[in-house]
């Protein structure tokens, strides 16, 4: 059995596609009715909270393998690694970001310190090091709707972005089969580097209509997303992933996708085009 550890935007597209393989996976969720879906395409669906060890514990009934990823609170995070380790789990496939211990934003910190959960507690595992997800262009989504256009403080930086669609697969390609990819470090990446002024462009040409990019400064940026309903905390610490965006941070591409997968990674183009109704 494989738990997933929510169904977010990677848990559950990785559930569904080990449910379509027939393979054994329980996702664990706060509120069942948000993984009815899951539950329809044979996942077992458990309710717990990453806060509670008592509920992962649970969860963990018969687990040989365990996708980790969440909004990634260290203390959260570490309290399944060590429910993993209690239950002599065999693997943890654990989705993180750009992690070092001393970075400048606290989130990659805190994933840095998770990072060292399973080696700390024996348990075999290997780190999926995503570059930004291309679909945080859909939180600009209603933005561009209403005025045709979006900001940022990325300036003209470039990120390799990568589809969240893509790290499900390569999680549920490795959860699997976990045995060659232990003690493996991947960094998932979409296959070229994509500025905001590329991605106003691909819009305008799939819609239509001309949607415009502004640069915005750091607080800006931080006020807008406090605004559209981000907690100021997260907010802070976008609006300073941006703004190293805007340094060349995130302008890195890798293989490892159409590596791990056997075919291309999905570009921004293909994204834009499966979610247009989104933007429209
Ligand atoms: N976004 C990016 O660009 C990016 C890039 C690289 C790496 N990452 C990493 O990807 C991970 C996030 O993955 P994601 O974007 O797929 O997640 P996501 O879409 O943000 O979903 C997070 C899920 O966690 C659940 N959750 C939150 N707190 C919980 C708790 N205490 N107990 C149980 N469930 C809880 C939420 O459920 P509810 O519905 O109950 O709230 C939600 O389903 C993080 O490690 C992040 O650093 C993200």
């Amino acid at each position: 059995m494989i738990l997933v550890t929510t169904a977010g935007k990677v848990g559950s597209a990785a559930v569904r596609l080990l449910a379509e393989r027939q393979e054994p996976v329980r996702v664990l969720v706060r509120d069942p009715a948000k993984a009815l879906a899951l539950a329809d395409a044979g996942a077992h669906v458990v309710v717990g909270d990453l806060a509670a060890p008592a509920s992962i514990d649970a969860a963990m009934a018969g687990v040989t393998a365990v996708v980790l990823v969440s909004p990634a609170v260290p203390a959260q995070e570490l309290n399944v690694v060590a429910a993993a380790a209690r239950a002599g789990v065999g693997h943890i496939v654990k989705a993180t970001s750009k992690a070092s211990p001393d970075a400048p934003i606290a989130r990659r910190r805190g994933q840095s310190e998770i990072e060292a959960g399973p080696a700390a507690c024996g348990v075999p595992h290997t780190l999926l090091r995503s570059n930004a997800y291309m679909q945080n262009v859909l939180a600009s989504a209603p933005e561009i709707a209403r005025t045709d256009g979006f900001g940022s403080a990325a300036g003209k930086g470039r990120t390799g972005m990568v589809d969240a669609r893509d790290v499900a697969a390569v999680t549920a390609g490795i959860v699997a089969a976990p045995a060659a990819h232990a003690g493996r470090t991947y960094w998932l990446s979409g296959p070229r580097p994509v500025s905001n002024d590329d991605v106003a462009a691909v819009l305008s040409g799939l819609l239509g209509r001309t949607i415009t990019y502004r640069e915005l400064g750091f607080e800006e940026h931080k006020d807008a997303m406090i605004r559209a309903g981000v907690p100021e905390q997260v907010a802070h610490m976008n609006a300073q992933a941006f703004s190293l965006t805007a340094e060349g941070d995130a302008e890195w591409v890798t293989q490892d996708v159409p590596t791990l997968l056997g075919r291309p990674a999905r570009s921004f183009e293909q994204f834009a085009a499966d979610h247009a109704a989104s933007f429209a």
